[in-house]
């Protein structure tokens, strides 16, 4: 695939797919490393005189202009950042957008209003797709976070022009393909998270792919009832009980080494003064629940990852936010950070985690997708990649 550097930009209208999706609260940016990481191609842009047209979503509006899911804090966030003005448009499409962008000069950066506010956005509309390529000459496609979305902002857009990907992008799947095409071993995957069908994919296709599969995290109890343990409360996928049986028998056929947590943190309420106790798996009471990995299940799991080339890391281990129950998630996170192994995070919740130990700058890659992540350890094409042509 052809990144932006293979093209020429300077005086082009440059139309830049960015995930700004960032968490807000009260219309406060909470973590802007989304936006931090699209700096590279956007100075590159700038530099190389290119005129910067920034598109990006931003929640879930469905179709409809909502008001605290507009761009402005992002386009904002982005001024400071770069220290140079930023223009931000309150629409994406249509005459106005077209009448700021014929004033722009080469180096210009402007922002449109999310591209959600449109109802063609999310169904790929073409005739949205004609309209947002109708803006530019040449489409750079940086939003790693939303290339698993065939949108007519990620993805049909790159029917209509030139399309390359931005560097923040040409990293991701450098990172990410080269971790899973040529793993350096023993290469251990850990996954974790609530729910097993959110899950089985990765689990199947890390099976395949990894030395060590360490599981974690609320999706482990469907494995423990499916051998026949007393769960309690805990969280349970009842559905997935015979697919949790087949992973275990699919490691044993590949020769993997599997691990389910042998101890595990236990409470009565979910809350953080709710009393807590640690036990092996077999010893959970009818009325308590599971909530976190045990200090056994720690440090086996962070001697395997301290002797591990390389690691890859999905979902937390317990249910981190609330301190009491945060230590599983802390020690992997720990152990990540000190091996000398090449370590990856993939998105999402993890990378919150690794942010909220002040961990992250300790692993090799944060990947910027959470959702997209997880399709790609899948061993999906995501569509936003699969577009970028070589035109
Ligand atoms: C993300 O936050 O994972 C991406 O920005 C995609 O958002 P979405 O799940 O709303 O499509």
């Amino acid at each position: 695939k052809k990144s932006v550097r293979d093209v020429e930009v300077t005086g082009k209208r440059v139309f830049v797919r960015v995930d700004f999706n960032v968490p807000l609260e009260d219309g406060k940016i909470t973590d802007d490393t989304r936006i931090r990481e699209t700096l590279p191609t956007i100075k590159y842009l700038v530099e190389k005189g290119a005129k910067v047209i920034l598109a990006s979503h931003m929640g879930r509006p469905k179709g409809e202009f909502v008001d605290s899911l507009r761009l402005t804090p992002a386009a904002n966030r982005l001024s400071e950042l770069l220290g140079k003005p930023v223009a931000k448009a309150d629409e994406a499409i249509g005459d106005a957008v077209k009448a700021e962008i014929e004033k722009m000069n080469n180096g210009d950066i402007l922002v449109l209003e999310n591209v959600r506010f449109y109802p063609g956005e999310e169904k790929n509309d073409p005739e949205l797709a004609k309209q947002f390529a109708d803006l530019a000459d040449l489409f750079v496609n940086d939003a790693f976070g939303a290339a698993h979305r065939a949108h007519a902002s990620t993805e049909g857009i790159a029917h209509h022009l030139p399309a390359v990907s931005g560097l923040l992008m040409e990293k991701e799947l450098d990172v990410l393909g080269k971790a899973l095409t040529t793993p350096e071993r023993p290469f251990t995957a850990i996954i974790g998270g609530s729910k097993v069908k959110d899950k089985i994919d990765v689990i199947d296709n890390l099976l395949n792919l990894a030395d060590n599969v360490l599981i974690g995290g609320g999706l482990t109890y469907t494995f423990f009832k499916a051998q026949g343990h007393e769960i309690g409360k805990s969280l349970l996928d009842d559905s997935k009980l015979d697919v949790a049986l087949g992973f275990i028998e699919k490691a044993k056929k590949l020769g993997k080494n599997f691990l389910l947590p042998e101890d595990i943190v236990i409470t009565k309420e979910f809350s953080a003064d709710a009393e807590t106790r640690t036990v092996d798996i077999d010893q959970i009471p009818a009325d308590w629940e599971g909530i976190d990995i045990g200090p056994k299940t720690r440090a086996k799991y962070a001697e395997v990852i301290k002797n591990s080339k390389l690691v890859v890391w999905n979902g937390p281990m317990g249910v981190f936010e609330i301190e009491p129950f945060s230590h599983g998630t802390r020690e992997v996170a720990e152990a990540c950070a000190s091996t000398e192994g090449y370590t990856i995070i993939g998105g999402g919740d993890s990378a919150a985690a690794a942010e909220k130990f002040h961990l992250a700058e300790k692993m090799n890659h944060i990947s910027t997708g959470g959702g997209a992540s997880l399709e790609f350890m899948e061993g999906k094409e995501l569509p936003g990649v699969v577009a970028l042509n070589d035109k």
